[in-house]
């Protein structure tokens, strides 16, 4: 009997073809395994697909529920947006992918894992960091970055084995989706000056082909969890499902970003992210609304570091653990509702309320009704003022002397 290996299976060109690779290269029995979160494809073909390549058995497991509350909601709540552009869809997937592959390994009794990432990209490494850190020592192997055909050459062993090559293997573009967004690399986007073609973009219109009407949108949310739109209660996934539609009706989401791969090349990245977008958006008005000025600049700096630590395969790690409990006490006031625009390829914040706002009418406003204290602020102003006074007196003094001023 061979031992057995567990695929993480797209049902595109690479995986099916490593069904075939791994049995003929290792002696391995293939167990493809297909993760749902939220691209939605014909699952059922796939697992038929995998079959008939020659996968002993085919597994279909829904993440989605998952996938938002573990890791999409938290992202949310830490404002992580990689580079200050990418929302990491696909980086937030990876480590759920390498969790089920784990559990399934275990399961099936399976000796090793596999996947089907190149050499070159920031999958390998956030499987690869992920499964080692859920299972040291479990054995990975990743074909496509073995193998070293090119795609021509995969596309000849598919036929030489009659493995159905997909129409999308004749697409110039390299995809990856998921809820949380879309990614498009490869073909004439590889070069940085070439406008994006109108034909990568299937999550999102066109702005200038966008409704000639606004709409708007109220964004509920409890402790930085979105929970409903409208007023009216969601879950979490239908609430993402809702917003990248009805965003994307408007143009909303598009990002074009030259980004920094950990593993050192520059590369020049499309994604479509409506409801990440305006989600992040809302979210960040909502805590400019109920967090201090203190807390807002420390969490920004969070932001930033569970972020990059997302990116770079680290979710797995007892920082990230760390990071998340600071990111979770944080939420306990964003709580309230966020009104947002929707027009032409822009969405904006237009109305915010909640009842925990740190917002006060008393203290902000101009006209009768003002109780803020203006006679204390002399007093403020000559202590915060000291040290310039006091640096200005001798130093600049002195400069000048010198003529440096
Ligand atoms: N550059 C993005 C990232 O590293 C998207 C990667 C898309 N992955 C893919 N296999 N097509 O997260």
């Amino acid at each position: 009997m061979s031992d057995k290996v567990v695929l993480a299976y797209s049902g595109g060109l690479d995986t099916s073809v490593a069904i075939k690779w791994l049995k003929e290269r290792y002696n391995l029995d293939v167990i493809a395994l297909t993760i749902d979160v939220g691209n939605e494809r014909d699952f059922s073909a796939v697992q038929q697909k995998a079959l008939k390549v020659g996968a002993v058995k085919a597994l279909v497991k829904d993440a989605k529920e998952a996938f938002v509350n573990h890791f999409v909601f938290l992202a949310l709540q830490a404002d992580a947006l990689y580079e200050g552009q990418y929302p990491l869809a696909t980086a937030l997937s990876r480590p759920l992918m390498a969790k089920l592959l784990v559990d399934t390994a275990r399961e099936e009794g399976a000796s090793a894992v596999a996947h089907g990432c190149t050499g070159k990209g920031n999958d390998q490494v956030r499987f690869d960091v992920s499964v080692n850190a859920l299972a040291p020592g479990l054995k990975i192997i990743a074909p496509a970055r073995e193998w070293g055909m090119t795609r021509e050459e995969t596309i000849n062993y598919a036929q030489r084995y009659g493995i159905p090559v997909p129409v999308t293997a004749a697409s110039p573009y390299s995809i990856d989706e998921n809820l949380w967004g879309k990614s498009i690399e490869c073909g004439v986007l590889e070069d940085p000056w070439a406008e994006p073609p109108e034909e990568v973009f299937t999550w999102t219109r066109s702005p200038d082909k966008a409704p000639d009407e606004p709409d708007y949108v109220e964004i509920g949310f409890e402790k930085g969890i979105p929970t409903t739109i409208d007023g009216q209660e969601m879950k979490g996934v239908s609430l993402i499902q809702w917003l990248n539609e009805l965003a994307g009706r408007h143009g909303v989401g598009r990002i074009d970003h030259l980004e920094n791969r950990l593993v050192g090349i520059k590369s020049r990245e499309i994604y479509e992210a409506p409801a990440a977008a305006v989600l992040l958006q809302a979210h960040q008005a909502l805590e400019a609304m109920t967090l201090s000025k203190a807390q807002l600049r420390f969490k920004q700096k969070v932001a930033v570091e569970y972020a990059d630590l997302i990116y770079n395969g680290l979710w797995f790690t007892f920082l990230r653990q760390d990071l998340a409990a600071y990111v979770k006490s944080s939420q306990r006031f964003v709580t309230g509702t966020v009104r947002l625009k929707l027009f032409k390829g822009s969405s904006t914040v237009v109305g915010r309320k909640s009842p925990v706002s740190l917002y006060s009418y008393g203290l902000a406003t101009y006209d009768k009704g003002d109780q803020f204290d203006q006679s204390a602020s002399p007093g403020f102003i000559h202590i915060w003022g000291l040290p310039v006074r006091t640096q200005a007196q001798v130093q600049m003094l002195s400069q000048k002397e010198k003529g440096e001023m």
